[in-house]
């Protein structure tokens, strides 16, 4: 089976590495439950008083904040998610010294919770709030399980620390992913159409030979990688690590 011939090589190319980043979307959570945003159920494909992709710019959510955040809380919050396959197996690359980071464009903040500590959340964590007033920070059940516009105690509004349309990544974090990219020995992208820059444009920081992507269904990248494997995350990394 092709499927069983490219989990070997992963498995012998993992084998072989000694610094391996791991850059991931929205797929390697939807074993988890969590909808992607691309796929054919994925969350902007769905019929919605607004154009779903629209709902998630800075500019909806100045205009729009409370239909901002009733599709933020039901769409984007998972308070019950736990983390499959996918997340247990990197967090234990990591713990075994082989896998030097976890870069995400996912905000559920699951690959921590499976222990993985080196993570870089290039769009930001639904886990963060912050008043954009006076900045205090807030935790996921204050925005959660608030009702309409969440406020702070001073008046002004809590927002998500996750990074919207038209807002601009966090320097820290992107040079972080960047390094960590760039120094790499092997590099596995999983569950990403890679169309959202500039995250997607950071894979072309990797210099080394192993270039891996695991993704349910092709991308418009599919070319630039050694081994393609089109399956679930979970599944495969379940089989090869
Ligand atoms: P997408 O929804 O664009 O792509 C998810 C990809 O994962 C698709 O190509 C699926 O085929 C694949 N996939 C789904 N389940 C999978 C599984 N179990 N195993 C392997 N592959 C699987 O999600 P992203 O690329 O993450 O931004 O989207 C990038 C950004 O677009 C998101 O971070 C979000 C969105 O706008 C913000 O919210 C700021």
């Amino acid at each position: 089976m092709i499927l069983q011939d490219s989990v070997l090589k992963l498995k012998n190319m993992i084998s072989e590495s000694r610094n391996i980043v791991f850059f991931g979307g929205a797929g390697v959570s939807t074993e988890s439950g969590i909808k992607d945003f691309r796929s054919a159920d994925g969350i902007y494909m769905m019929d919605y008083k607004f154009p779903p992709e629209s709902v998630l710019s800075h500019t909806f959510f100045k205009k729009h904040t409370e239909e901002f955040f009733d599709f933020y809380r039901k769409y984007l919050c998972f308070p019950d998610a736990k983390p499959n396959m996918a997340h247990i197996k990197l967090a234990e690359l990591e713990n075994q010294g082989k896998l030097k980071a976890v870069i995400t464009q996912n905000v559920d903040g699951l690959h921590q919770l499976a222990g993985s500590n080196t993570v870089y959340e290039l769009h930001g964590s639904a886990l963060r709030n912050y008043c954009t007033k006076c900045g205090k920070f807030y935790d996921f059940d204050f925005v959660y399980k608030s009702n309409g516009v969440p406020k702070c105690e001073c008046g002004g509004i809590v927002k998500p620390d996750v990074v919207l349309y038209e807002e601009g990544l966090d320097n820290d974090t992107v040079e972080n992913a960047v390094n960590a990219i760039a120094n790499a020995d092997m590099l596995i992208v999983a569950g990403t159409s890679l169309t959202v820059y500039p995250a997607a444009g950071f894979i072309r920081y990797f210099s080394g030979d192993k270039l891996v992507l695991i993704n349910k269904d092709s991308t418009a990248m599919d070319e630039k990688f050694g081994l393609v494997i089109h399956g679930k995350i979970g599944e495969v990394l379940k089989e090869t690590v």
